[in-house]
């Protein structure tokens, strides 16, 4: 559903600006969401909400790295565990529900209770929907059931208490109310659609299948519990998996224990409910989704983009032509630099590098009917092209002679029957570009945090 995208994405901004939280509407969420020309005679069916989610994420993003400038915080990972177990959950497209992102099945509680989460290297909170006994939130069905957590019927459920260090200092979308020393660890958040939520922090447990097919529980973890929420925002999926690189998410913690990496496999974005890949915590894995010889590029975590994890493009060819781009555009210390985001649908470049991609893209295209199809600058009518068009190559040079050369279909995508339009968005400059989640589909990314390494290849992201 597309307001459970806003919810997410502007919550993560709250919860990023506690001091925000008690004023209903801070004007940074007041976006214009069709900034680009007037609305077309057709609409883009599925992606006008992604648009419209990544715009707000893209907010997100960039006053999250604001932050981090201004704050000398960081974060440092505890000892990597050296181990040769992994394991694995379930990945798969939430294009069934009309959402760009990627929902993974995780077991949270004692005993073990599936929810859908949404997987987000953009996020280090974990929450799921939740409902304490003495709470009248109303529930409603998301087409498979309705899965609510009931933290009393969980024996690993502790919630964290107000006054801890890990509320007071930690968790920076934490409360400062604290009637007693014992009361709950709370955040609370507006949505951009005014409806709200509450929330409590709790030290849980999830489940976890190990490659030997064990089941184990991975203790420890800060599961955020919504409790309270109106509006109709969160009807797709039951929260979200923090994978981004901080102290308290999840992929910190799993990674920790289970070799220092993690990886994905991203399902064409289009693909069914049906059809899910892995997203795996340890190293054996890899070898079966990953052929022998993956590319690598150092994977930056960098404290001013915490969470969020970043590369370093070299440069961005079409058909073997370097693109005239600054290379400011790339360095995190000009302003610019490049995240690597699963919650983000469509790429974002810097106004410089978007330019000079949608100009050469579009002249390749040049003699193709152009469409109209909001929000996209370049559409156009597929139904008559043969298949002895040529569609340009795109390939992303990254440091350290890494390739991607994504399939066709990721960056010049299906926008609507016999239509597809040049998958990019513009960021304002100076900014942060982002891989979205369209650009990886169909490749295999390990975020070998250990070895600050990205290793990535295609793969059709098949279950063996
Ligand atoms: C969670 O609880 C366990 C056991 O009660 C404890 O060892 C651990 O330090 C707690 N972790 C956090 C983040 O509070
Ligand atoms: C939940 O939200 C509703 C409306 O926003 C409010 O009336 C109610 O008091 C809240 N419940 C709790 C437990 O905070
Ligand atoms: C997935 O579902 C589609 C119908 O929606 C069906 O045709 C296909 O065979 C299913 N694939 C698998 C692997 O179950
Ligand atoms: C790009 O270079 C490769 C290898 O040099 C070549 O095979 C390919 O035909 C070139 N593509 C275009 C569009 O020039
Ligand atoms: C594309 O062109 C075909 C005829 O060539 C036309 O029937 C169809 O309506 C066009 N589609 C759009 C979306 O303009």
């Amino acid at each position: 559903m597309r307001q459970l995208q806003l919810s997410i994405f502007s919550l993560l901004f709250f919860f990023l600006h506690p001091s925000l939280s008690s004023s209903p509407q801070p004007q940074s969420l007041q976006f214009k969401l069709h900034r680009r020309g007037p609305v077309g005679p057709h609409r883009a069916p599925h992606l006008n909400p992604l648009f419209l989610s990544d715009l707000r994420r893209q907010h997100w993003i960039r006053s999250t790295i604001k932050r981090n400038l201004e704050s000398s915080k960081s974060y440092r990972p505890a000892c990597h565990q050296s181990t040769s177990e992994a394991f694995e959950m379930p990945i798969g497209s939430g294009a069934y529900t009309g959402t760009g992102q990627y929902f993974v099945r995780v077991r949270v509680g004692t005993p073990a209770k599936p929810f859908l989460l949404v997987a987000d290297t953009g996020s280090d909170l974990t929450w799921v929907k939740c409902r304490r006994h003495t709470d009248s939130m109303k529930e409603k069905g998301n087409g498979d059931g309705v899965r609510v957590f009931k933290p009393e019927k969980s024996s690993s459920w502790r919630p964290i208490k107000c006054s801890t260090d890990l509320c007071q200092k930690t968790l920076p979308f934490a409360l400062a109310t604290c009637p007693t020393p014992d009361s709950p660890c709370v955040y609370d958040y507006g949505y951009s659609d005014g409806s709200r939520a509450q929330g409590l922090f709790a030290n849980e447990s999830a489940t976890i299948t190990l490659s030997s097919g064990k089941k184990t529980k991975l203790h420890g973890l800060v599961v955020g519990c919504t409790t309270n929420s109106s509006g109709t925002s969160f009807t797709s999926s039951d929260g979200v998996l923090g994978l981004g690189y901080s102290a308290t998410s999840f992929a910190s913690l799993a990674s920790s224990l289970f070799g220092g990496l993690f990886s994905y496999c991203l399902v064409d974005h289009l693909a069914p409910r049906n059809l899910s890949s892995l997203l795996t915590f340890g190293p054996t894995i890899s070898s079966s989704l990953i052929p022998s010889t993956p590319r690598v590029t150092p994977l930056i975590l960098d404290s001013r983009l915490t969470p969020f994890y970043s590369v370093s493009i070299k440069c961005i060819s079409i058909d073997n032509e370097t693109l005239d781009i600054a290379p400011e555009v790339w360095d995190i210390s000009s302003g610019g630099g490049t995240i690597l985001d699963s919650g983000t649908s469509l790429t974002v470049l810097a106004d410089p590098a978007y330019k000079a991609v949608v100009s050469a893209l579009s002249r390749k295209l040049a003699g193709l009917p152009q469409v109209q199809m909001d929000p996209f600058e370049y559409c156009y009518n597929w139904t008559s092209v043969g298949t002895e068009l040529h569609v340009p190559k795109l390939t992303l040079h990254f440091e350290g002679a890494a390739r991607l050369e994504p399939p066709s279909k990721s960056y010049i995508i299906d926008v609507a029957d016999g239509v597809k339009c040049i998958g990019f968005t513009s960021a304002p400059w100076p900014g942060t570009s982002t891989i979205g989640n369209i650009l990886q589909q169909e490749h295999v990314w390990e975020f070998d945090i250990k070895n600050r390494r990205l290793r990535f290849e295609h793969s059709k992201c098949q279950r063996h």
